[in-house]
């Protein structure tokens, strides 16, 4: 627990945290500071100068809240005369070149220039010259696009190839009003993070080939997700809007902060995975070729449920589907796999976000005493005559192709959120809703158990995998059922899963695939 402190504020007394410079300090109790080039995972760059305030203490009349500590007994100004008309000065000088193309801008609606303009600005411009000319839609590689013109030159996408990828693409060139953020002659942008500069960038500079022009930000309903591009479970929002007479579509992932987690930023890969929530999904159930009611496809899966049928659950689903179908399982009396190697992309990790499991919840399989083995597996396959997968694609990388001709011979029941090689070769299929689509809680790679909510409300919602099943005879199915069996696996959970994941004990995680 960091110290507190108290400072005033415009002559008002705040306590802060101790540690912090006065705009992290002071955002925590609601007070803003504008500022370009300070990222607080970048540090102080103190460049852009939007950050000036005033110290009551002898120092120079204006210092940079971004390279300010906060102490205790400080006085600090922000509302003088003389600090509103240096915040008004520093936007006239930012704006002096940049183009007034708010209305076709990827950025307008979650723009700081455009918020600082109507804030700390307002006024007309004075420049009478016409304004100065650069690059426009200028591919810097990994999908991000550049516009020279609107550049503020804060530098944060500089120092985030330097800092936080060492890959060193970016460079600013030039100087004064021919500074430019440009890359080197025939060196794009070449990491798994690049994306990341375009929630950096705090104006329209950065955009993304994949988003922009798609969506108005104000249109976007942002809810909280947890990505399940891998193991390490990043914290996302979720992007998404329903269009009248469309279905709700997402349009983009955001990394979302969490310290013990992902810190500020996620992979590209991971941001770009919102595509498969709404690409390739098995929408209609089908039994034998043809398609039917979910209801139908159900009682059809229900006759072939016995002894001899393999039960596969995937890495992918959340603790409670887990709960819910080990509770099948058992009253079924039949064995339980969650064999599921072809998620595993070995040398593909790269020691900091990506992993190689591109599950995001292998852990809470072992949590729950499921086993995973491929012997395992083997042996159950070969002792039995039917397959019920709970969305686990055996062949996601290929990896299970031995298994193809044993399940060619056998009936496959598919419980999908896609179409994949097991649905399509499946006698019988049952779509059911995807995370975006659903809620639950899955435990990472370093053991922290994270909850996500439902963000996308489909037109025709399909039924959960809890849900599914319920209806195959699931005994444990209800909200305060499965509640009660995660207690009894994880003694530490309360009432509530915290905003930024539990850490498990080290006794709880010390089934946490390493
Ligand atoms: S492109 Fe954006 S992040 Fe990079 S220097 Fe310009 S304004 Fe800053
Ligand atoms: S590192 Fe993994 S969990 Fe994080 S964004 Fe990438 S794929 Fe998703
Ligand atoms: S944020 Fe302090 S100088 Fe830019």
């Amino acid at each position: 627990m960091a110290e507190m402190i108290k400072l005033f504020v415009n002559g008002v007394e705040v306590e802060v945290e101790s540690g912090k410079n006065l705009i992290d300090a002071l955002k925590v109790v609601g007070i803003e500071i504008p500022h370009f080039c300070y990222h607080p995972a970048l540090g102080a760059d103190g460049n852009c100068r939007m950050c000036l305030v005033g110290i009551e203490d002898g120092r120079p009349p204006l210092v940079p809240a971004c390279k300010t500590p906060v102490a205790p007994g400080m006085k600090v100004q922000l509302d003088t005369g003389k600090i509103k008309k240096i915040q008004q000065d520093m936007m006239e000088f930012q704006l002096i070149n940049h183009p007034i193309d708010c209305p076709v801008c990827d950025q307008a609606g979650e723009c700081t220039l455009q918020d600082y303009y109507m804030t700390y600005d307002a006024q007309d411009s004075r420049m009478t010259v016409p304004v100065v000319s650069k690059g426009k839609k200028m591919d810097f590689g990994c999908g991000v696009v550049h516009d020279q013109e609107r550049c503020v030159l804060c530098a944060r996408c500089v120092r985030f190839t330097r800092l936080i990828t060492k890959t060193g693409e970016l460079g600013i060139v030039n100087r004064s009003d021919e500074a430019r953020v440009t890359t080197f002659p025939g060196r794009p942008l070449n990491n798994r993070y690049a994306l990341n500069v375009v929630d950096l960038c705090p104006v329209g500079a950065m955009t993304s080939q994949d988003f922009r022009f798609k969506q108005r930000a104000w249109f976007l309903t942002r809810d909280k997700g947890i990505c399940h591009g891998c193991s390490k479970g990043c914290n996302i929002f979720i992007d998404h809007n329903r269009e009248k007479y469309k279905d709700d579509i997402i349009y983009r992932f955001r990394p979302r902060l969490n310290e013990q987690v992902n810190g500020y930023f996620i992979c590209d890969e991971g941001r770009l995975s919102y595509h498969a929530e709404n690409e390739g999904r098995l929408l209609a159930a089908r039994v034998d070729g043809k398609d039917c009611s979910v209801d139908h496809a159900v009682q059809a899966a229900r006759k072939a449920l016995g002894p001899k049928i393999l039960m596969l659950v995937s890495p992918e689903c959340s603790i409670e589907e887990m709960i819910a179908i080990k509770a099948l399982a058992d009253a079924v009396g039949t064995k339980l796999s969650g064999y599921s190697d072809g998620y595993i992309k070995a040398g593909d990790g790269d020691g900091w976000l990506i992993q190689d499991d591109k599950s995001a919840n292998r852990a809470g399989l072992a949590k729950l005493g499921i086993d995973a083995t491929k012997e395992t597996f083997n042996g159950a396959l070969n002792s039995s005559d039917a397959v019920i997968s709970f969305n686990n694609d055996l062949f996601i990388h290929d990896t299970g192709s031995e298994f193809r001709q044993k399940l060619e011979k056998m009936k496959v029941i598919a419980v999908s959120t896609h179409n994949n090689t097991l649905t399509q070769n499946a006698a019988i299929a049952i779509p059911v809703a995807s995370y975006s689509e659903s809620s639950g809680s899955v435990i990472n790679k370093d053991g922290i158990l994270q909850h996500f909510g439902r963000a996308v409300q489909k037109n025709t919602p399909l039924a959960d995998m809890t849900q599914i099943a319920g209806m195959l005879g699931s005994p444990i199915v209800t909200e305060s059922d499965i509640a009660s069996e995660m207690k009894k696996v994880l003694p530490s959970l309360t009432e509530v899963i915290p905003e930024g994941g539990l850490k498990l004990t080290e006794s709880e995680a010390a089934h946490v695939p390493a």
